[in-house]
């Protein structure tokens, strides 16, 4: 089974954007831990990140005819912006866990309302890397009950 994971803008940063929010894993190496936990749950992962709204949600609506069984998605700053993103969450069938490296409910007011949630199965935050293992766990768990 083939898992979408998506980043989204300014994720390409990490590593030396604000590490004492963030972290100091890189993009590459996060994804490098998502291969792994996906390989040992039976997930073959691929990881794309963008800083286009419009990229992001081609990839969602694509998701499903590229044969895709799963999503997960750290929407980053749209999480807080974007009806249009949430839209093609909603629009297609496949599930979608949303994850945040940091925890969006105990910082700024700004990002405390995830308008993308709302259109996942649901969303892990706070965790680091370790919300992207989760959903990956998550989702593997919620794929075989089907
Ligand atoms: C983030 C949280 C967002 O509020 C922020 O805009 C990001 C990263 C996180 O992973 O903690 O870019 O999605």
């Amino acid at each position: 089974m083939k898992i979408l994971i998506i980043h989204g803008p300014n994720l390409n940063l990490l590593g030396r954007r604000e590490p004492e929010i963030y972290g100091r894993l890189t993009l590459d190496e996060i994804n490098r831990e998502c291969g792994r936990r996906g390989q040992a749950l039976g997930l073959e992962t691929e990881c794309r990140q963008s800083n286009h709204e419009g990229e992001i949600i081609d990839w969602l609506q694509q998701s499903e005819a590229e044969g895709f069984a799963g999503i997960v998605i750290n929407p980053a700053a749209y999480t807080h912006t974007s009806i249009a993103i949430r839209d093609a969450l909603a629009a297609i069938s496949l599930p979608a866990v949303e994850v945040h490296l940091s925890n969006i409910s105990s910082r700024e007011e700004f990002r405390r309302r995830s308008l993308t949630a709302p259109a996942c199965r649901g969303s892990i935050c706070g965790f680091g890397l370790a919300s992207y293992l989760g959903a990956l766990e998550v989702l593997k768990l919620t794929l075989s009950e089907n």
